[in-house]
This record gives structure tokens, C-alpha cells and sequence, in this order.
């Protein structure tokens, strides 16, 4: 028995193969590199001492995805793979439906066909919309996406729900992410966004070691305490775990979960901490808003805690940590 990660070798997913391999479940991998370095794979195998089944292939080709579903016995996939840029998928919708909706469809179609009962899908915060009231819970309404990719994901939960009403045999979790950052402690995985980032972690990590010349903080005039952007940021361990809980708890039908930590940061309260427990200067300038950012978001994660015995344990300044140490270790990420 194994679980199948598609997108493995990227960020959350090589987190989630560590945390799994070294619970003693076994890892297989699919992921086509197109945002991804097999490097990572090579990493989480040092770190854990334990091999991955890792295959080259995009999950949208079924006939290359049934071939590896035949060589293995999976009993859960944790769909990790799509693309997630919000700025692009303004730009080039149909291809952020094309390549998101249809591997999810892909993978339902073989787990029907292959008896795979559990699905972990990798939804985010995005599928509520523009919150009226924080923190989220789970049982408020989803949709009012403000991007194409964050309707992928709505649709996406859309197709399981279905697919779950339809196959009694079918076990589907829907884990919405709230903002992961940090990187493993050894500093031998992490973040590794392709052209300039679009979030704010991995960007001023580039500003700390010198790739970037200053932040641009997106607006002050938000109504939060320093009037910058408040977000639930995770580390990427805790994050992580929560898959692992996630898998262990699969039951039958669905069910969806708020991953963050319950607690909301400003941009200025993670640019200063960065410094702060770094000891590195991070510049940076006031520019405007964001097209279609949001003042704050934060996460109700109780029913995680309650059903999944799921909590974040690691702070802001461990997230700091961690991320700044996988960034100096290897300034160009996999490319170094
Ligand atoms: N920010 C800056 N400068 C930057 C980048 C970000 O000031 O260079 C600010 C943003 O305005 C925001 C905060 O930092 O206030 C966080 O921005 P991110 O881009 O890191 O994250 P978002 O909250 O915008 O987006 C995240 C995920 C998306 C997901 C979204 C909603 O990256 O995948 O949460 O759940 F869709």
C-alpha cells in the first residue's frame, strides 16, 4: 500500500512526502517539473532514508497515469499538483481550467477504476470568496472567487463532492490552505518560486539574501492595526502534519478543513520578526494596493483540531527561521 502524491516535488507536496516517509507510509510521486525540481525528491530521500517511487508525468495524460496506477496499490492520493499563480490565471484562464479541472477529473476517473478510495485535495482559503467576517469557518459559503485560479479550486471541491455523493467507496478531504511559508529545519527543502515571486514570504527572503533590491509592501491604508494586508501565515511543517492527520482520518464521504493557525499577521509584523530573529535588513516601500487583495484573512481551525487532532505548533518566528535558512543555504534554490 502507498499513497500517491501528484505534485510531489513541489513545495507543500516534498513537506508532505518527509512527514509521511517518516511515519512509515510509503511515498510514490508524480509530477511532470514544470514548476518543480526532481532535486527535491533526491532531498527528501537523504533526509528520511527512505525511497520514492517518483514518475515523470503530467496528471492530465490519463494513459501514463493509469500506468502508474496499475504498477501500485494506492490507498489515498493527495492532489497536490495544479497551477497556482492568482495573477496569471487572470491572464490565461482557460489554461488554468484546462490543466486544474482536468487532472482532478483524471483522478477520479482512475480511482473509480482502480477502487483508490481516499482523495486529500489541496484547496485553499481562496474558495471563500471576499470574507464578510473573520476568522472562517468551514460551514460558510464558498464561491464569489476573485480569480480564475481560486475558482479551479471551488470547482475542483465541486467534483469531489460529486464524486464522493455518487461512490460510496470514496473518502474525500478538502484541506484549504491559508499562507504557507517556512521551509523544512535542515534547510535541504523549501520554496523555490520560478521568476519573480508573487507572495510575500519567498520575496523577502530574495530581498534578505540579496536577490531583489526591496520589498514593495501592496498599500498601508487597509482597515487593520498598521494598515497593511493581515493573513494566517503556517509553516510548511505544520501544514504539512495536517496531510498526515488529514490521511489518517479519512472517512467515508466529505469533509473540509481550515489548515492555518487562527492567527492573523500584518506584512509589517512579518518583515520586522524576519529581521528580528534573522538579524538581516530587509528594504522596503510603500507602493498601492494589490488588485483585488483582501484587508484580512484569518482561519477558525478548530474543526481541524477536533476531528483531525490537528494544530499548528510552530510561530511566526520559526517560519521566519526556517525560511531565511533554506534561502542562504541555497540563494538560487534548486538551481544552486
Ligand atoms: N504582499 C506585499 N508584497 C509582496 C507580496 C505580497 O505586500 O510582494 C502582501 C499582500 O498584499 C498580502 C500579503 O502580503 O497582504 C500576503 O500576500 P501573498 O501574495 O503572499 O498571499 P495572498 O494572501 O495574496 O495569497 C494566498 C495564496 C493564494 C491564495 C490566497 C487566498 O498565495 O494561493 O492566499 O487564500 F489564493
Amino acid at each position: 500500500m502507498a499513497v500517491l502524491l501528484t505534485g510531489g516535488a513541489g513545495y507543500i507536496g516534498s513537506h508532505t512526502a518527509v512527514e509521511f516517509l517518516e511515519n512509515g507510509i510509503d511515498v510514490a510521486v508524480v509530477d511532470n517539473f514544470s514548476n518543480s525540481s526532481p532535486k527535491a525528491i533526491e532531498r527528501v530521500e537523504k533526509l528520511t532514508g527512505k525511497k520514492v517511487a517518483l514518475y515523470e508525468a503530467d496528471v492530465c495524460d490519463k494513459e501514463k497515469m493509469r500506468e502508474i496506477f496499475k504498477a501500485n496499490e494506492f490507498d489515498a492520493i493527495i492532489h497536490f499538483a495544479g497551477y497556482k499563480a492568482v495573477g496569471e490565471s487572470v491572464a490565461k484562464p482557460i489554461a488554468y481550467y484546462r490543466n486544474n479541472i482536468d487532472s482532478a477529473l483524471v483522478l477520479c476517473e482512475l480511482m473509480t477504476e482502480f477502487k483508490v478510495p481516499g482523495i486529500v485535495f489541496s484547496s485553499s482559503a481562496t474558495v471563500y470568496g471576499v470574507p464578510e467576517t473573520v476568522p472562517l469557518v468551514e460551514t460558510m459559503p464558498t464561491g464569489n472567487c476573485t480569480n480564475p485560479y481560486g475558482w479551479t479550486k471551488y470547482m475542483i471541491e465541486q467534483i469531489l463532492i460529486d464524486f464522493a455523493r455518487a461512490n460510496d467507496f470514496a473518502k474525500v478531504t478538502l484541506l484549504r490552505y491559508f499562507n504557507p511559508v517556512g521551509a523544512h529545519p535542515s534547510g535541504e527543502i523549501g520554496e523555490d518560486p520560478l521568476g519573480i515571486p508573487n507572495n510575500l514570504s519567498p520575496y523577502v527572503c530574495q530581498v534578505a539574501v540579496g536577490r531583489r533590491p526591496f520589498l514593495s509592501v501592496f498599500g498601508n491604508d487597509y482597515p487593520t492595526p498598521d494598515g497593511t494586508g493581515v493573513r494566517d501565515y503556517i509553516h510548511v511543517v505544520d501544514l504539512a502534519k495536517g496531510h498526515l492527520q488529514a490521511y489518517r482520518h479519512m472517512k467515508q464521504g466529505v469533509a473540509a478543513y481550515n489548515l492555518g493557525t487562527g492567527r492573523g499577521y500584518s506584512v509589517l509584523d512579518l518583515v520586522e520578526t524576519f529581521k528580528r530573529v534573522n538579524n538581516v535588513d530587509v528594504p522596503y516601500k510603500i507602493v498601492d494596493r494589490r488588485p483585488g487583495d483582501i484587508a484580512t484573512c484569518y482561519a477558525d481551525p478548530a474543526k481541524a483540531n477536533a476531528e483531525l487532532g490537528w494544530k499548528a505548533n510552530l510561530g511566526l518566528d520559526e517560519m521566519c527561521r526556517d525560511a531565511y535558512n533554506w534561502q542562504r543555504k541555497y540563494p538560487n534554490g534548486y538551481r544552486d
